[in-house]
């Protein structure tokens, strides 16, 4: 019997990579997505992944929609948060909409997620957390008050949990992914991605596809005595 995965945001950019690379080395793969209907229909034909639609920012909706992919496919073994957004302002500018967007889909998404999987983890001594967190949750960065303070949460969550994971076979870690080639990535001004682009000392953005080897590792039995920690994968951009 093969492992059951969920990706959440996994039917595009970074996450469509990591449900493409799971689904090849041998997990059953289900992904949700937000809202783009005709992407995920897409994504599915295209690879056979189930999709699910349903918003992180609701834990009802993650609790149901859960239920609804354990029914389907069986017990969740790796659950991999990974969607986020972005809703970028220079502080002066950042209404609290923007704020609060940022944290409830980047930050309470991990909590909605994670929590209702836990507890079957837990019984079954076996789980996987890994959460997409960000270069920017690391060095914070100008415009991204909102999101570098989600990305930098994410990463406290997943230290504390791998304590509380340990004893029952749950690793939980976070993966701080630089300027990778996305939509999301596409969508900054280009100007300041150029110069962003400079910052780079490998001189190029990251594919979704470095980030999925990443999730694949950790994934994977071998990474058994990883736990709490954070793959920084960012073409040297920033060291910690
Ligand atoms: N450092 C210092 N100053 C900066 C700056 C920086 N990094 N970036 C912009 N500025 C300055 C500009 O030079 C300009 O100054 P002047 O007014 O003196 O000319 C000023 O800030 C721009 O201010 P505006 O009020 O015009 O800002 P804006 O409303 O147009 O918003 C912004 C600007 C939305 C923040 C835009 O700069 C931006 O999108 N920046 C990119 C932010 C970014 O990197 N986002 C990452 C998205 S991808 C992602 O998040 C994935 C991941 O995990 C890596």
């Amino acid at each position: 019997m093969s492992r059951i995965a969920l990706v959440t945001g996994g039917s595009r950019g970074i996450g469509a990579a990591i449900s493409k690379a799971l689904k090849d080395a041998g997990y059953t793969v289900a992904a949700t997505y937000a809202g783009n209907d005709e992407k995920a229909a897409a994504f599915t034909a295209e690879t056979g992944i189930k999709t699910y639609k349903w918003n992180v920012a609701d834990y009802d909706e993650c609790a149901a929609g859960i239920a609804k992919v354990e029914a389907d496919l069986g017990p969740i073994d790796v659950l991999v948060n990974n969607a986020g957004i972005t809703r970028d302002a220079p502080f002066h500018k950042m209404t609290r909409e923007q704020w609060q967007e940022v944290m409830d889909t980047n930050l309470s998404g991990l909590f909605n997620m994670t929590h209702p999987i836990w507890p079957g983890m837990r019984e079954r001594k076996f789980g996987r957390i890994i959460s997409i967190s960000s270069i920017n949750g690391q060095k914070g960065q100008f415009g991204q008050a909102n999101y570098s303070a989600a990305k930098a949460g994410d990463l406290g969550f997943t230290k504390a949990l791998a304590q509380e994971g340990a004893r029952a076979g749950i690793t939980v870690n976070a993966i701080c992914p630089g300027y990778i080639a996305t939509e999301m990535v596409m969508a900054v001004p280009e100007k300041v991605r150029e110069s962003i682009i400079g910052q780079i000392p490998v001189g190029r953005l990251g594919e979704a596809e470095e980030i999925a080897r990443c999730v694949v590792f950790l994934a994977s039995d071998e990474a058994g005595f990883i736990t709490g920690s954070t793959i920084t994968a960012n073409g040297g951009q920033y060291f910690v």
